[in-house]
């Protein structure tokens, strides 16, 4: 199936398209437009933003001048680090809602696993009671985090989105969300561009005459991973979700695993909060 008409299903029976855009370092008018509209042009549903990125307002104002109905529109976004108490977090939510000006938000992540985590989960489940949000989910968290999340969750998270990518397999956490059924989301799918420096990915693109970054979100696809590579260009937009015409082999597969470890956001283990 086409990666832009598959969807993931979530552990509360609601579903996500597989490929959606990110929007992180978009924050130009005319990029946002671009990148949006070339986006639900192609086919893309599904938008990921957050409070940190600073662009909910222009993201909403791009989807409505696309065209495209909201309600056919998988919208994501994330409550920053520094609203993670019960009351900040509650503000967030609205503040979300009023920046993008939706009636509704398609799934709220906690963005990163600070010391006030479960005060904001307490603070998403009551909007998902509210009406405000349809799914609830988490971001960067490890298995330590998941763990404790789990024992006091009303709701169960759907989904946790951390860096992963050819250089990142983080496989003992993506095991531990299949086995929970919490879905596996990956920021950094191209290794924020650096997957064209990669002598194993460089091969790969080559034998099949794709890009670097389409060998990428291959991969990210045979692992069923939700996948939201962000570009500012027409061009790449475009190019990102043409992805249906190649496979990779079980060799190809056994020759990424071979590159060396490489992260390119912050350890959450060792973050700074
Ligand atoms: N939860 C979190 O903590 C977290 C952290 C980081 C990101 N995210 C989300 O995940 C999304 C994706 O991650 P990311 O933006 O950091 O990195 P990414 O998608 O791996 O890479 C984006 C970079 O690759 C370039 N690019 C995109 N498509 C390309 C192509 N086909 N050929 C060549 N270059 C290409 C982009 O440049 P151009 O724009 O010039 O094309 C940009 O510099 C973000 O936008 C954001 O929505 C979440």
């Amino acid at each position: 199936m086409s990666i832009l008409k598959k969807d993931i299903k979530f552990n509360n029976g609601l579903s996500i398209p597989q490929m959606g855009l990110g929007t992180y370092k978009l924050t130009n008018k005319e990029e946002i437009v671009e990148s949006i509209h070339a986006a639900l042009k192609t086919g893309y549903r599904h938008i990921d933003t957050a409070v940190i990125y600073k662009n909910q307002k222009l993201v909403g104002e791009a989807i409505k001048s696309s065209g495209v109905r909201r309600e056919d529109i998988f919208i994501t976004s994330k409550i920053w680090n520094d609203s993670h108490g019960y009351n900040e977090s509650k503000q967030e939510i609205d503040l979300i809602l009023k920046e993008l000006d939706v009636e509704y938000i398609d799934l709220i992540l906690v963005h990163w696993p600070t010391p006030k985590r479960l005060e904001c989960w307490k603070a998403l489940e009551e909007a998902v009671q509210e009406g405000k949000v349809k799914s609830i989910g988490v971001s960067n968290f490890l298995i330590e985090h998941l763990e404790e999340l789990l024992k006091v969750a009303k709701i169960k998270p759907v989904i946790n989105q951390f860096e992963l990518h050819p250089a990142l397999t983080c496989k003992k956490l993506v095991n531990y969300c299949n086995a929970n059924d919490i879905v596996v989301e990956s920021w950094g799918t191209l290794i924020r561009g650096k997957c064209f420096e990669i002598d194993q990915i460089k091969e790969l693109a080559k034998k099949y005459q794709k890009s670097e970054a389409q060998v990428c979100l291959k991969w990210a696809q045979k692992n069923n991973f939700v996948i939201i590579p962000k570009s500012s260009s027409q061009k790449r937009v475009i190019e990102n979700a043409n992805i249906d015409d190649f496979d990779l082999t079980t060799q190809d597969l056994e020759l990424l695993a071979t590159i060396v470890e490489q992260r390119d956001g912050p350890d959450p283990a060792n973050f700074d909060f």
